[in-house]
């Protein structure tokens, strides 16, 4: 019997990712570095990063992938307002599907860097483990979950004059910024900071918390438990 879905990913050596992202990339950039760094590498469950996947033809972490030799792929998101919303979100996420299921390797993380599409029930399905009722789908945002959801985090934090502020790891589920938080890191408001400072500051902070979060995963020190309204915990061993 197994603590949690972790360890039975932990049966095998190699532990495949993919990153999806849609803009500046450089979460996507501060996980590659570790999944690229001896430390990764001399492992003995060593992560595997086996593509970045962006909706924005445009964006700058899909050069940073090229750059790196990292598979990338541009998957469209059909911008055509005669079409309704949820038809293009379906498909969107249909395509990435079937770009995960053709890189012919079983991806067991999908970590979201900055992605800005909602990913629907049946992309989270597809990384679904039963027993522990978990989507294999990790985000960061940039706010202390539950408070600040949403596309601008720091920005509203910052704008509702937080004295503390912070950064959130966690599993995705069905709605947005609410699964269970996996780890958060805090960072303090400045007197004499604007919003740039702020969010540069957080930032920061997101690169270091992301990369604990997988060198913890990779060490398998994390319990799932469960609260008494029924949602579930992380904690340590
Ligand atoms: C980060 O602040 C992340 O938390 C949020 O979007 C931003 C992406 O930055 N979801 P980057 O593309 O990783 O540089």
């Amino acid at each position: 019997m197994k603590d949690n879905f972790i360890e039975k990913i932990l049966q095998k050596t190699k532990i495949n990712a993919v990153i999806l992202a849609s803009g500046r990339g450089s979460n996507a950039r501060a996980l590659f570095e570790y999944i690229a760094s001896d430390d990764n590498l001399k492992s003995s469950h060593s992560w595997n990063l086996n593509g970045i996947l962006s909706d924005n033809e445009n964006a700058p972490v899909l050069q940073f992938a090229k750059e790196n030799n990292i598979p990338s792929f541009y998957i469209p998101y059909s911008k055509d307002k005669n079409i309704p919303l949820s038809d293009r979100r379906k498909d969107h996420n249909h395509r990435l599907i079937e770009k995960i299921k053709s890189l012919n390797t079983e991806i067991d993380f999908v970590f979201c860097a900055g992605y800005m599409k909602v990913l629907t029930k049946d992309f989270l399905d597809f990384f679904h483990d039963k027993e522990d009722d978990v989507y294999r789908v990790i985000n960061i945002h940039p706010s202390l979950l539950p408070s600040f959801p949403g596309v601008n985090g720091y920005r509203d934090a910052f704008n509702y004059g937080v004295k503390k502020s912070g950064v959130t790891v966690h599993f995705v589920d069905e709605k947005i910024d609410h699964g269970t938080i996996i780890d958060q890191a805090v960072f303090e408001r400045m007197d004499d900071d604007d919003l740039n400072s702020f969010s540069a500051r957080g930032l920061e902070k997101e690169h270091i918390l992301y990369v604990d979060v997988i060198k913890k995963l990779q060490n398998n020190k994390y319990l799932i438990k469960n609260t008494e309204n029924n949602r579930k915990y992380i904690s340590y061993r």
